[in-house]
This record gives structure tokens, sequence and C-alpha cells, in this order.
């Protein structure tokens, strides 16, 4: 099919899971001129339609076995769930529109500033765990057209990048959460959503490394 077909079932990639060494070495970068192939555009739109299946809110393609430095990020209302305005508020989550990302790098604007969520990744199926990340990042590299990019992310679009540009460094969420914090996702919606963060570090016996000011409840968005 060409390129310009609306993506079908047959476009979703199977996406790893950890224990699987392709997660766990650093993707090759690529070079901007192949990103003008139809091989790499058809891969694009396939990471699309299946970060959007999942669904999740990024795909790094060392999840769909490509040690490639590729991601994809997304996020919208059809992401979002039950949260409310009040918790999508709080987690600074805003629509982030389709947006690819390669051979990207981030640097924090601020070591200090680090905010703590739960999060999940597809890769890492049923669980969730408390993640601290910088708030707000500034991330260089290139687009899907081989263009440079320089953009800085806040809040819960920060958080994304960060968790797929660590996927192109063999790096998983699970190395970095609160290791009490992790919950199967049936006991994170059947205990955690919609309770604090405190309550939860009191519950599972976990430090929030981060300065929570208000009483916000959590969410799970798989990246
Ligand atoms: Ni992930």
């Amino acid at each position: 099919m060409s390129d310009e077909d609306p993506p079908s079932d047959e476009d979703l990639l199977t996406i790893v899971a950890c224990g699987d060494p392709v997660l766990r070495r650093p993707a090759d970068p690529m070079d901007p001129a192949d990103l003008a192939s139809s091989e790499i555009r058809r891969l694009v739109s396939k990471m699309q339609a299946t970060m959007a299946a999942a669904p999740g809110v990024g795909l790094a393609a060392p999840q769909i076995g490509e040690a490639i430095q590729l991601a994809v990020l997304e996020d919208g209302p059809e992401r979002w769930g039950a949260l409310t305005e009040q918790e999508r508020a709080f987690r600074e989550r805003e629509a982030l529109p389709f947006t690819v990302l390669v051979n990207p790098r981030y640097e924090s604007l601020d070591d200090r500033d680090q905010v703590s969520f739960f999060e999940g990744c597809l890769s890492v199926p049923g669980l969730t765990g408390v993640v601290a990340r910088h708030r707000r990042v500034r991330v260089t590299g290139f687009d899907e057209r081989g263009e440079p990019v320089d953009r800085y992310f806040a809040g819960w679009q920060a958080r994304i990048v960060q968790h797929e540009v660590d996927h192109l460094h063999g790096v998983l969420y699970l190395d970095r959460v609160e290791t009490r914090s992790l919950s199967t996702v049936d006991n994170y919606a059947r205990r955690w959503a919609g309770r604090s963060l405190r309550e939860a570090a009191e519950g599972l016996g976990f430090v929030l490394a981060t300065q929570i000011t208000q009483a916000g409840a959590s969410a799970i968005a798989s990246d």
C-alpha cells in the first residue's frame, strides 16, 4: 500500500517487552538524509498507528525492535481517559500534536525543578510506578523531515520526552522509578487513582523525591 493510505490493522507493529536486549542497548543515530526514504516514512506511519492503538503517548523505535534513534509522541483528549480537569491541570498535561524526534537529546533547565507522578511503559505491561522527572527540558535533534529541532517542553510533555529519549539510550522508567511505588495497573486503579501521591507514598512506604504542594491524584500514561 502507498504511504498515503490511512493506517490499517496490518500497520500495527509488535511491541517488545522488557527482557529483550534491544531495549537495553543504545540505539544507533540516524542519518537525517535517510528520513526521506519510503521505508522510514512507512515506519513512522506504522509507529504512529501502533502508538494510537496501544494506546500510548509515545513510542520509541527500540520498542518495536528497531535499534535506531527515532521516537514518536502524541497526546490529547482521546488519551486523557478519566482524568478530571483539575488532575490534568495539576499534571500540566496539554495536547501534544503528533511529533517525531530523531537523534534527540534533552537537558534540564533546572535540576531542582522536578515533579513526581505515576507513569507506565508499553514495554513494561501491567505495571505503573512513580518517577521524578525534570519539569522543563530543552530538546535538540531533528524532525521527520531532517530539519533541526530545538524546542522546550514542560509538564507532562516534558515527561513524555524524557521517557522516550531514555528509551533511545537503553534506559527504562524502571531504572528511575521509586521501586516501592510499583503497582499493578489493577491495584493502581483500585487503590491510588484519584488519591494523592502522598497517600500512595505513605501506603507503600516510599519517599517522594519532589515537593508535592497540592493533593494531586495520579493517572497512568503509557509510553
Ligand atoms: Ni516506554
